[in-house]
């Protein structure tokens, strides 16, 4: 196994691993890598649906789809249909995914947010179609002081309804789906439990603080948002066929980045699931 750190202090690319054969002392490796780097790039793995369900099942279980379902689920990311066309662009499924491009992390609208994300590419643009993301271990880390104390206790609200609205993104569920995803509470600053170092925990989802006006305190999300990934912080990837990526979401920030109209694109992504103890405290806090 070759790593090759990027030099944001996040984010490493590894060489030399068969992804399907991994012995449990590789996976072991593999797993304190991806705690210590947050971000690992894969590169030539072309995995097969169910050997990316049999990866991503190593850290965990995996998240079942936003419509109530049981069944662990496979998102296809894409703006082509099954036979490789474009989906027009006022599709429901485009619309769905216009959200991906704002920073965010995978789920903070569920109670137990994500653990990973893994995506793996298919079909990439030529140009643009990047997908970056951004450490909010370095974020926290980098809080003005009297910002990081006065935040210490703050627990911000998340809502698919408030984050989804505005691109359309509600249209694609059924009432009983979004009567699924009422508000959830989450910490604005929290202890990354596999690395032990403190996570500025915000994005798209964070609608407003408890206890804090409403407009002025998602003014103050979306500012430390902004700012938390302007920090040289941040790593952009541009795909090719058969990368697979897998990402912290309790530590990192992501989004997609614009490719033309006209360039296809597709992705899958599956998601594991987070630990619920960890956010099992903050669900009284409303
Ligand atoms: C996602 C996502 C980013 C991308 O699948 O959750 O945010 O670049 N994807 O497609
Ligand atoms: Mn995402």
């Amino acid at each position: 196994m070759q790593i090759n750190p990027q030099s944001t202090q996040f984010g490493a690319t590894v060489t030399n691993v068969d992804l399907p054969n991994l012995s449990d002392d590789s996976f072991r490796e593999i797993e304190q890598l991806w705690w210590k780097y947050a971000v690992l790039l894969f590169p030539d793995q072309f995995l097969s649906e169910k050997e990316q369900f049999a990866f991503s099942r190593r850290f965990g279980l995996l998240e079942c789809g936003l419509q109530r379902s049981n069944t662990p689920s496979i998102a296809r990311i894409r703006n082509i249909d099954k036979d490789g066309n474009l989906i027009p662009e006022d599709h429901l499924t485009r619309r769905f995914n216009i959200g991906n491009s704002v920073w965010h992390t995978d789920s903070s609208y569920k109670r137990v947010a994500a653990k990973a994300s893994l995506l793996s590419a298919y079909v990439v643009p030529k140009k643009g179609g990047e997908t970056e993301w951004a450490d909010m271990r370095q974020a926290c880390d980098r809080l003005e002081p009297g910002m990081r104390e006065w935040l210490d206790d703050k627990i911000a609200e998340h809502h698919y309804a408030f984050s989804h609205a505005w691109h359309g993104g509600l249209d694609v569920m059924k009432p009983t789906d979004l009567a699924n995803l009422p508000p959830v509470y989450h910490p604005v600053i929290q202890k990354h439990p596999d690395s032990d170092r403190d996570v500025l925990f915000v994005g798209r989802h964070a609608t407003r603080i408890l206890g804090e006006d409403k407009f002025s305190s998602r003014t103050l999300l979306r500012r430390l948002t902004h700012d938390g990934t302007n920090l040289g912080n941040t790593w952009k990837h541009r795909w090719s066929p058969g990368d697979l990526v897998i990402w912290d979401n309790r530590c990192v920030l992501h989004r997609a980045r614009y490719a033309p109209r006209d360039q296809k694109r597709s992705m899958l992504r599956t998601t594991v699931a987070g630990d619920a103890l960890v956010n099992e405290w903050a669900t009284t806090a409303a």
